[in-house]
């Protein structure tokens, strides 16, 4: 699988990672240990060599089973910042919680050095105060950690990354949610390592949903879309069938080769919830570059703009 650069002075990716939220149980309803760990070996074997985790999903049990399975030439990215030991569970950027929780992800994962652990979802006066930062610095002095950074789930967030010149990031990007990455691309002045996830706006880019698509109990979809929200959604899906190819053959293809295109991204962390689904994800990735032309992502842009898609 190909590689990118994460950051200046950093590690490779492999263009596609591997995001195990999907496989939490915790996410998109239940999934048992035998899907997960086949879902583990089967990214393993088509090559991916970029895990994406946090130590909040399914309560540190997908760091200890990652410390277990990974060979040693997997990267691991994961969060901190989530407190599941209070109900309901909180954030906690304080440079003591933060320092003890990746102490212990670096046990669960059983690693000497974590290859990067961002802050999960900090709010931008959490960023801004600078003390988590500076914690996740002196760790990477300590040789605990390679490098580090946020995970950011708004611009003003991004604001204040870009601010205090955090050295990686994680955002949403796709065709429906463009804002976080495109204020980094106008804004940084220096080489960062990018992690784009949702690529599919949770499965809905995948251009495979009935407009009656219905979730079960415990799915966080149930709580993103009202029922004519999810039909607008569905109907936008039309600014991306023009893009429609031998090489990008269904609409989830080109929402991966979205992704994947843009200069600035590392690594595209990808859900998938079983092995079919990550198979189709890797095939269709390509064999780029180009992933798609630039004519393509051009088109989309402007019909996005036509339809209303700004967000
Ligand atoms: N704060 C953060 O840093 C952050 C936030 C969100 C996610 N992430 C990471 O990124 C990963 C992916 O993000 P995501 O789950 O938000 O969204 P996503 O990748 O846009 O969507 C994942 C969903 O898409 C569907 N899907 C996957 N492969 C498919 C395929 N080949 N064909 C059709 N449908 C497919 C599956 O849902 P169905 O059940 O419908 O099949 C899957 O649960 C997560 O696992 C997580 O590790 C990180």
């Amino acid at each position: 699988m190909r590689t990118r650069p994460f950051g200046e002075d950093s590690f490779e990716l492999t263009e596609l990672c591997f995001g195990t939220w999907g496989i939490s149980g915790e996410a998109y309803g239940p999934t048992t240990d035998q899907e997960r760990d086949a879902l583990l070996e089967r990214a393993l074997l088509l090559g991916i060599r970029a895990f994406e985790t946090a130590d909040s999903y399914a309560n540190g049990a997908l760091e200890k089973r990652l410390g277990e399975l990974l060979p040693k030439d997997a990267r691991v990215i994961t969060k901190v910042g989530t407190r599941r030991d209070m109900t309901p569970a909180r954030k906690d950027f304080s440079p003591d919680y933060v320092r003890e929780a990746v102490l212990k992800s670096q046990e669960r994962l059983g690693r000497e050095c974590i290859d990067c652990v961002m802050l999960h979802n900090p709010s931008p006066k959490a960023l801004r105060a600078g003390k988590a930062l500076e914690v996740l610095e002196g760790l990477k002095e300590q040789g605990v950690l390679a490098s580090y950074g946020a995970s950011l789930g708004s611009v003003d967030a991004v604001r204040a990354a870009l601010e205090m010149k955090v050295p990686a990031v994680s955002v949403t990007y796709n065709v429906y949610h463009k804002n976080e990455l495109e204020l980094l691309a106008r804004d940084l002045d220096r080489r960062i390592g990018v992690l784009v996830h949702s690529v599919l706006a949770h499965g809905l880019l995948s251009g495979t949903w009935p407009a009656n698509k219905e979730f079960l109990p415990g799915d966080h979809r149930n709580d993103r879309w009202s029922r004519d929200g999810l039909k607008r959604r569905l109907r936008q899906l039309v600014v991306m069938r023009p893009v429609l190819s031998d090489a990008t053959p269904t609409l989830r293809s080109v929402a991966l080769r979205f992704a994947l295109s843009h200069a600035l991204v590392s690594s595209v962390v990808i859900g998938a919830r079983n092995s079919y689904q990550l198979d189709q994800l890797v095939r269709e990735a390509g064999k780029g570059p180009t992933y798609l032309e630039p004519a393509a992502i051009e088109g989309i842009r402007e019909r996005s703009w036509a339809a209303g898609i700004f967000s």
